[in-house]
């Protein structure tokens, strides 16, 4: 399942990928509310979160996908990804793992649909790698969120 979700300033690029995803016949489902003029990214970050289960991908879209990922990158087993070009998008899947993409629907990208589009299918269509040096850096990131109580 792709959850999805954005504040106000992420929400006509939402909107845009919604249309693309079931165009392409993708499951999702969206958890942040109709448009809320001034609402927090933080509380549809913790909607997002709270819903992922294993396996689960999320893209959560505010202004510029920062804060997004900063406050779900404090939530447990969520590796959130700002990515801005197919290969960021590629390369997360790959060799991070990442389930979150963060996008910023006030940035060039809100003007380039097509470079959209490949980043989001890039994103669901690319597994992670496995390979060896891959997962001892991810058990690595564990490690820290364990110590940290995370
Ligand atoms: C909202 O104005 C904006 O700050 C937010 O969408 C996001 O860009 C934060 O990182």
């Amino acid at each position: 399942m792709i959850i999805i979700g954005s504040d106000h300033a992420g929400y006509d690029m939402k909107e845009k990928i919604k249309e693309k995803l079931r165009e392409e016949n993708y499951e999702y489902l969206d958890v942040s509310p109709d448009y809320i003029e001034g609402d927090d990214y933080t509380d549809i970050v913790n909607n997002v979160c709270s819903k992922m289960r294993q396996d689960d991908k999320a893209i959560m879209i505010c202004g510029t996908g920062i804060g997004s990922a900063i406050a779900a990158n404090k939530y447990k087993k969520i590796r959130a990804a700002i990515c801005y070009d197919e290969y960021t998008a590629k390369y997360t899947r790959l060799h991070n793992d990442a389930n979150m993409l963060c996008l910023g629907g006030r940035t060039s990208l809100a003007n380039d649909d097509n470079k959209l589009y490949d980043i989001v299918k890039t994103f669901l269509n690319t597994e992670f790698s496995g390979e060896e040096r891959h997962v001892r850096r991810l058990n690595k990131i564990k490690e820290i969120e364990e110590k940290e109580g995370k």
